[in-house]
């Protein structure tokens, strides 16, 4: 295949990965931008696999295979509940790459470079390596923290800030080692202490972080492997690899900055490590949480949904949970058949990935139009009289607002006990992730409807239509 081809397949791919994002921006238009960027990527792999590989082909097709294997499988396998663990274990395998890429790269390539090309490919070998080692361990912890193999607990070791700059700066003098090398041989050393400092950064980067912001730490792994993917283009020379490595490093920087205004964190504060912190207060620490939990039953609900002008719908993770969206999607458009105006308000970081209570709601075909984002509905509760909390806690949790030294507070939160009445669908009274009481469930015009979110659904449905 002649490198002028080879080009306009790659500038082909990069325009389908750049209307990728731009068509995952919304949800109307989120299915296709999916299917440029599976077209994009096919575009991008056929042609490399023809054009640019040119030996070892029987290599490259056991490869693509296991792991076309694997992802089917995965893929398959995998609950919607688990998407952020898989997308962390995903992101580790790009850090893995980097680094095995890297050092491949340098033991058998280093001779071919002199002088000031010699420098700039060191320097691109060793910077692909620190980003691909962190990106790594970084991944895996932050994998087994999201599957429970992990507590939610930061860990906060003294002088923690102190240790990270004594890492930074070994890397930097280990880089300048690295770079003035006169020998493969020499070079080794410095690159191998480099990858385990890299290595423990990483660990104790998102080790530091607390349940709570594990949302953004997941996305700025996100981020940090499209660099390593950025990196590992340079290395190898393949300008698509850098392309798109530096699309998903950037956005995912920007989807890290906008889950940081979410939940009012600073960015720099959540790297830092240390906030977030899931454990419960005991309960002598915690403020006292005045009024009493008052229990309801489906025939109550029923009854003051029938009655309702204004139903706010707010879904959280145990809808996820339950699986109770198509039940939602049902009620609401049997409430809407009655002349009742029914509309959901989503939390940008309700459930356990970015866009999952949207991703669901579309699933269960729920109308794009009287699904909102938190900013434009919370302004809207005081002429609500019906909410129906569904499996979410820490995005409707007061204390954010009212409790100074709450591990949520400063977090914008959807404010239903301004509405008339709120109706919180859950199984008991347990926490949500960031492990908070919630002053919610004891307030005066809340009334809590005990169960599975989809059982409880069911049966309001039944007595509905
Ligand atoms: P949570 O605060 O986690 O609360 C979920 C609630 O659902 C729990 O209190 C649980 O109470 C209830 N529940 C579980 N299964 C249920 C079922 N089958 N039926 C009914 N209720 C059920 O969820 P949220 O309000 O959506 O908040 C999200 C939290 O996750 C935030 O703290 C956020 O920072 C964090 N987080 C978000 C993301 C992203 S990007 N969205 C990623 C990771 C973490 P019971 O056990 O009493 O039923």
């Amino acid at each position: 295949m002649s490198q002028s081809l080879i080009n306009v397949a790659y500038i082909g791919a990069t325009v389908l990965f750049i209307l990728a994002l731009s068509g995952l921006s919304k949800q109307e238009t989120a299915r296709r931008g999916n299917l440029f960027g599976m077209i994009g990527m096919a575009i991008a792999l056929i042609v490399t696999a023809i054009g640019v590989v040119t030996a070892n082909y029987s290599l490259l097709i056991g490869a693509l295979l296991i792991g076309a294997c694997v992802g089917l499988l995965l893929a398959k396998k995998v609950a919607m509940t688990q998407m952020p663990e898989l997308v962390a274990i995903l992101h580790s395998l790009v850090g893995l790459a980097a680094v095995l890429v890297g050092f491949a790269n340098f033991l058998s390539h280093s001779s071919d470079f002199h002088g000031v090309e010699k420098t700039i490919h060191d320097v691109e070998t060793y910077i692909g390596i620190l980003i691909g080692a962190m990106t790594f361990s970084g991944s895996v912890v932050a994998y087994l923290k999201l599957s429970g193999k992990w507590g939610g607990k930061p860990l906060l070791l003294p002088a923690r800030h102190w240790l990270n700059l004594i890492l930074l700066v070994l890397a930097i003098y280990f880089g300048i080692e690295f770079v003035t090398q006169a020998s493969i041989g020499e070079g080794l050393n410095p690159l191998i202490f480099m990858t385990i400092i890299a290595l423990l950064f990483g660990i104790h980067m998102v080790a530091a972080i607390g349940g709570a912001d594990m949302p953004v730490v997941v996305s700025m792994l996100n981020s940090y492997s499209g660099w390593a993917a950025a990196a590992l283009g340079f290395m190898l020379s393949n300008d698509l690899l850098i392309v798109i490595g530096a699309l998903v490093g950037s956005s995912g920087a920007i989807l890290s900055y906008i889950m940081c205004r979410a939940m009012n964190r600073n960015f720099l504060s959540v790297i830092a490590g240390g906030f977030g912190n899931t454990a419960p207060k005991s309960s002598s620490e915690s403020p006292q949480i005045e009024g009493e939990v008052t229990a309801t039953t489906v025939e109550e609900v029923t009854e003051a949904l029938k009655q309702a002008k204004e139903v706010m719908i707010i879904p959280g993770y145990g809808m996820a949970v339950a699986q109770a969206q198509h039940m939602v999607s049902d009620i609401s458009k049997s409430l809407r058949s009655k002349n009742i105006n029914v509309r959901f308000g989503i939390h940008p970081v309700a459930g356990r990935m970015p866009g999952h209570m949207n991703v669901l709601l579309a699933e269960a075909k729920v109308p794009y139009d009287i699904v909102f984002e938190m900013e434009e509905i919370n302004d809207d509760f005081a002429d609500v009289d019906v909410s129906i909390v569904i499996g979410a806690n820490d995005i409707v949790n007061p204390a954010a607002k009212e409790v100074p030294d709450s591990p949520i507070a400063g977090m914008p939160v959807l404010e239903p006990w301004l509405g008339k009445t709120t109706i919180v669908l859950k199984r008991g009274m347990a926490a949500g992730y960031a492990g908070v009481e919630n002053p919610l469930f004891y307030k005066e015009n809340t009334r809590m409807l005990f169960g599975d979110a989809k059982e409880s659904l069911e049966n309001i449905f039944k007595n509905i239509s």
